[in-house]
């Protein structure tokens, strides 16, 4: 079971101007440790607002996987003819990445956690990511706002910091990143 996800026909939404001055992708990934040379995993990777500026940070010498559940969102990103070291991964059930276990070096699961049950998709994250490997999770803050998911859906820092713990994973870092989102980063615990 998961929760409700986002679905394809609102893609714009993950692609405003809003969104790109207090969320500015390569920035962001930068910020947090994204490098050239990285093998890089998105997981919901949507129409590719991370996806994108990630592959290009770590080179056409190193893999980039977009990971979606939604066939849709794999297409769109594809339309925009991504560069090639991108790899598209189809996840049937959103629980199990068709990607070696220990073979990622930076991982973001972006506005994505609050979708699914968070320790059942943790523990999948985790099994891909090599031994120092870095985790980013973004999410939307747990507060009222005229955009994004019901509040119910939503989760805290705190909570994030729990199902994390619960995975295998230890938090290293926590911050409000601006009005709508937050940013918890995790390795292997
Ligand atoms: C709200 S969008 C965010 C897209 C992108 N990460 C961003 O920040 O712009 C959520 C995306 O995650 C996908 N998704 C949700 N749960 C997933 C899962 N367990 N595995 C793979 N994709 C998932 C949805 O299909 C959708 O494309």
């Amino acid at each position: 079971m998961h929760r409700h996800r986002f679905e394809a026909k609102h893609h714009k939404r993950l692609d405003s101007a809003y969104r790109r001055r207090i969320l500015p992708p390569s920035t962001t990934l930068k910020r947090f440790g994204l490098k050239r040379g990285m093998v890089f995993a998105d997981i919901g990777s949507g129409s590719g607002y991370f996806l994108i500026p990630g592959a290009r940070i770590v080179g056409k010498d190193a893999a980039a996987y977009a990971v979606d559940a939604s066939r849709e969102m794999l297409a769109l990103l594809a339309g925009k003819r991504p560069p090639s070291n991108v790899v598209s991964v189809h996840t049937k059930d959103g629980y199990k990445f068709k990607i070696e276990k220990r073979s990622i070096d930076f991982v973001i699961a972006s506005a994505i956690l609050h979708e699914n049950e968070p320790v059942r998709f943790l523990k999948e994250i985790r099994r891909i990511m090599k031994p120092n490997a870095k985790l980013l999770i973004i999410d939307w803050r747990k507060e009222s706002m005229r955009y994004g998911p019901p509040m119910e859906e939503r989760l805290t820092q705190p909570e994030v910091k729990t199902f994390l713990a619960k995975s295998g994973l230890k938090t290293v870092k926590s911050v409000v990143l601006n009005s709508r989102y937050y940013a918890v980063v995790a390795k292997k615990g």
